[in-house]
């Protein structure tokens, strides 16, 4: 029965990772609101580029740049090259990183090295394990959580919400009451810190607050406008022959990450991971002024770390050395500056964050002239 089962997460799993690499999953009319938040110009900067801190500190735990990459993949062979890649490249760059659910490992001990490899290839690297909110309701507990985060020695444990991925896939466990209370009852027997994130959907701040309350140390965003789960079972369903599917009508469901990344910020105090659809230095420039402490990457790491942690580590270099440039062109020299410098909202994302009551003249305003 284990074994029967473990093949099926494997298939599934391995299905995803296929279908990533080779189909796009992006959202397709949705998008994150990047393209609607400016970062105002400096014609002078007043600071040196090369003399720009990119450091930061976050769940006790001292980054190189504000950076991690989102959980992907586990449990099957090709993740032990994914996951070798990935940290490889963020020990050496000094980033973060996720691994995929933990859930096929914890149900046979087999698969554990598919996992296991980030902490081997990644001694010093901050890691999170990772567990599905879904699976929290139904089965797992205290034992399984601790679990994952000594497979890894993880640093913090990530457990990741998809209603929307199990509300289109056939497999999909749709029973999500008592969630909140098995949170906080993990948050207080765990002695690592709890993350709790979304998979590309975005959270509201009505959530984030209960989450708060049930005493999370921090908050993933992954949002709208990146990767999107419900087209990853479109394609599934598509190569099984089905043509019709809720994940085609559901592909672009959700808050877009500048949406969700304002509710957020505004309404908590921990602190705030800003992914989905990240894609560029750019934008984790625009998210860490919006409030975020750190930012995420997922899909277009995968086709890098595919062809392995040197060519990663290129990519990642580059998307580093954006977000020193953008920092330069707003005259910013540390990430503390950057979370203090004006940006302007516009758009369809002003239009939503007006009608749900936050305000938005507190960024536009900020003194330009304090840097
Ligand atoms: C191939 C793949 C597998 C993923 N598997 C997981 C997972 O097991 N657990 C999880 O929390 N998130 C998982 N995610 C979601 C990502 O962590 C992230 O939240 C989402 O892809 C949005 O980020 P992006 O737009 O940068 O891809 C996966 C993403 C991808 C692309």
């Amino acid at each position: 029965m284990r074994n029967h089962l473990s093949e099926k997460i494997k298939g599934r799993k391995s299905d995803h990772l296929d279908i990533c690499l080779e189909e796009n999953v992006q959202a397709r009319k949705a998008t994150t609101g990047f393209e609607e938040t400016y970062l105002v110009h400096r014609a002078l900067p007043e600071i040196e580029r090369n003399k720009i801190d990119l450091s930061t500190t976050v769940f006790d735990h001292d980054f190189s740049a504000p950076l991690i990459v989102e959980a992907m993949t586990g449990g099957v062979n090709k993740a032990i090259k994914i996951n070798t890649a990935i940290a490889t490249a963020v020990e050496k760059l000094g980033l973060g990183m996720g691994v995929g659910s933990q859930r096929a490992a914890i149900e046979y001990p087999k698969l554990e090295p598919t996992f296991k490899v980030a902490r081997k290839n990644a001694p010093s690297a901050f890691i999170l394990a990772n567990i599905g909110g879904a699976q929290l309701v139904k089965e797992y507990g205290v034992k399984e959580a601790k679990k994952a985060v000594k497979m890894l020695q993880a640093d913090a444990l990530a457990i990741h919400l998809n209603p929307l991925h199990e509300a289109v896939q056939p497999e999909g466990d749709t029973s999500y009451n008592g969630l909140l209370k098995q949170i906080k009852y993990l948050v207080h027997a765990l002695d690592v810190p709890v993350i709790v994130k979304e998979t590309g959907a975005g959270m509201s701040s009505e959530d984030a607050e209960k989450l708060e309350a049930s005493g999370v140390a921090g908050i993933d965003v992954a949002g709208l406008g990146g990767t999107s789960w419900a087209a990853v079972e479109y394609y599934r369903a598509k190569r099984n022959g089905n043509e019709r599917h809720l994940g085609e009508t559901f592909w672009d469901w959700g808050i877009p990450t500048v949406a969700s990344l304002i509710e957020i910020t505004q309404s908590v105090h921990v602190p705030v991971i800003a992914s989905g659809g990240i894609r560029s230095g750019i934008d984790i420039a625009k998210a860490l002024a919006l409030g975020a402490s750190l930012t995420g990457m997922a899909c277009p790491v995968l086709t890098h770390a595919f062809k392995g942690a040197d060519e990663l580590e290129k990519e990642l270099r580059f998307l580093i050395e954006e977000l020193r440039n953008a920092m330069f062109l707003v005259g910013a020299d540390s990430v503390q500056r950057l979370q203090k410098v004006p940006v302007i909202i516009t758009g369809r994302i002003a239009d939503w964050l007006t009608i749900r009551g936050f305000d938005l003249r507190g960024y536009a305003r900020r003194d330009l002239q304090e840097f």
